[in-house]
């Protein structure tokens, strides 16, 4: 229930055939009747339901994973900061600064054990922080960041081939390019070397949403390590998506699996970098990955509706997958809200988001 929901609390609203922006004339219901205040109106009501069933002493909701509890406030954040008003700030504040003493490295009394989950209540703060002007939330999200960079391979590991949490015994490259950039998965166990594109798109986003925010260099550089690593050994350039997970020790990827938040996460974190740097080969870039993202017959059908873990009665209860593709909107609003308005990229994310 909670991912269509994500979806309407973005009032606006995405194959390989690059940087072709044209609505496809099979899709169905691109244009809305709604006014923005029915849509603010719906949203709204659907955050009602919702925020009763915080556990008030954990500041989550018990239903709910981590990483999805963190996603569901963005996107109630992110409702908040369009709107524009406080509506829900009692809410969402109260609870984001209980959870977050609890955040790295344990959570609910146990250890959390992967950097993913930290990283999206990393970029709740963000939204957050946009949304209330208020600096606890940035700095929040300065705090998580930090955290998890020790996850990072740094240029130095990667020459070394060695990292101070893991135990390595074999190089940091694959096909020869380096894995500087790369955000170990796992926080537990110094065997566990896997890297997934879901940590190092966050890690990237976080960054460069950092580097926008503070101007801090070191997130910047942070964002460009981490946006070399994705586009050198998971981003799928022929196909055009996101592969989900590198094995260092033996270079093997994961690329059965075609999902919209990895997809989703790395788009925002180039939109966001790409605008930060002014560079116009990644805003082009940013635009590619859009078309990609809402043309993918991976997860769209023809009628442009996205079919992702569709139908819902199939999806187990508080599978981390209902809250994909609410990650994959969010990035095509975050790209839309930087690129110009009635821009064929702009006429094509209203059209995919509103159907
Ligand atoms: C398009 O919108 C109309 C009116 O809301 C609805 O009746 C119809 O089912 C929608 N079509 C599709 C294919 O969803
Ligand atoms: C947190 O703990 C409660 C019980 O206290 C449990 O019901 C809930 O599933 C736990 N949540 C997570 C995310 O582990
Ligand atoms: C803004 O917030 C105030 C106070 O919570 C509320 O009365 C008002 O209805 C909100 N306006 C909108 C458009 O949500
Ligand atoms: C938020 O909390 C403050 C302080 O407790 C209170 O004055 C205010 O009315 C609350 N706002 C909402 C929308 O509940
Ligand atoms: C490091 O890994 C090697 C090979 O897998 C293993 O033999 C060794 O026990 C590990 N050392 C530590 C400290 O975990
Ligand atoms: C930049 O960020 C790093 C890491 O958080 C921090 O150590 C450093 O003090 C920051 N620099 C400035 C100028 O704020
Ligand atoms: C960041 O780097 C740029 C280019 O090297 C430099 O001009 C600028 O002063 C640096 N900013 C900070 C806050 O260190
Ligand atoms: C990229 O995608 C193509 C087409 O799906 C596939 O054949 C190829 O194996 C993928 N590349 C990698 C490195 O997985
Ligand atoms: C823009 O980014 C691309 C890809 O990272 C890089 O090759 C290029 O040098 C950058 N251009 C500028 C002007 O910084
Ligand atoms: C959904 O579940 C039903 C009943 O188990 C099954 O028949 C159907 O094939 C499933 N659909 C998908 C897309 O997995
Ligand atoms: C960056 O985004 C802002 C909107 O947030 C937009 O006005 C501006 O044109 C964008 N600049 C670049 C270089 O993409």
């Amino acid at each position: 229930m909670f991912l269509p929901l994500a979806i309407s609390f973005i009032p606006l609203f995405c194959l390989s055939v690059a940087q072709d922006f044209s609505v496809p004339s099979e899709w169905v219901n691109t244009t809305s009747t709604h006014s923005w205040d029915d849509r603010v109106q719906l949203a709204q009501s659907v955050i009602d339901s919702v925020i009763p069933h915080y556990d008030a002493s954990k500041g989550q909701l018990n239903e709910l994973f981590f990483g999805q509890n963190a996603n569901l406030m963005s996107a109630i954040v992110i409702h908040d900061s369009l709107v524009p008003n406080r509506t829900n700030y009692n809410t969402t504040t109260d609870n984001f600064l209980r959870v977050v003493p609890s955040l790295v490295p344990t959570i609910n009394g146990t250890t959390i054990g992967v950097t993913n989950d930290p990283l999206m209540w990393g970029l709740t703060g963000i939204y957050a922080y946009r949304a209330y002007n208020e600096r606890p939330f940035l700095d929040n999200a300065i705090s998580i960041w930090e955290q998890i960079s020790v996850y990072m391979i740094t240029r130095q590991d990667a020459a070394s081939n060695s990292h101070p949490l893991k135990n390595i015994t074999f190089p940091l490259e694959c096909n020869g390019i380096s894995l500087a950039g790369g955000v170990f998965w796992n926080s537990n166990s110094p065997q566990n070397t896997g890297i997934n594109a879901g940590t190092s798109g966050a890690y990237m986003a976080l960054s460069a949403y950092l580097y926008e925010m503070t101007n801090n260099n070191t997130s910047g550089d942070a964002a460009e390590l981490s946006r070399q690593f994705i586009q050198s050994h998971l981003y799928n350039e022929s196909a055009g998506y996101v592969m989900d997970f590198l094995d260092p020790p033996t270079c093997s990827i994961a690329n059965n699996f075609q999902w919209t938040y990895n997809m989703g996460l790395y788009l925002e974190a180039i939109s966001v970098y790409a605008n930060k740097t002014n560079n116009v080969t990644l805003t082009d870039f940013a635009n590619e990955l859009t078309v990609h993202a809402v043309k993918s017959t991976a997860w769209n059908g023809v009628d442009g509706i996205n079919t992702e873990e569709l139908p819902v009665e199939n999806v187990t209860t508080n599978a981390f997958s209902m809250a994909y593709k609410g990650m994959l909107i969010r990035a095509l609003y975050e790209h839309w809200s930087r690129s110009p308005e009635g821009s064929d990229v702009a006429k094509l994310i209203e059209s995919y988001i509103m159907i």
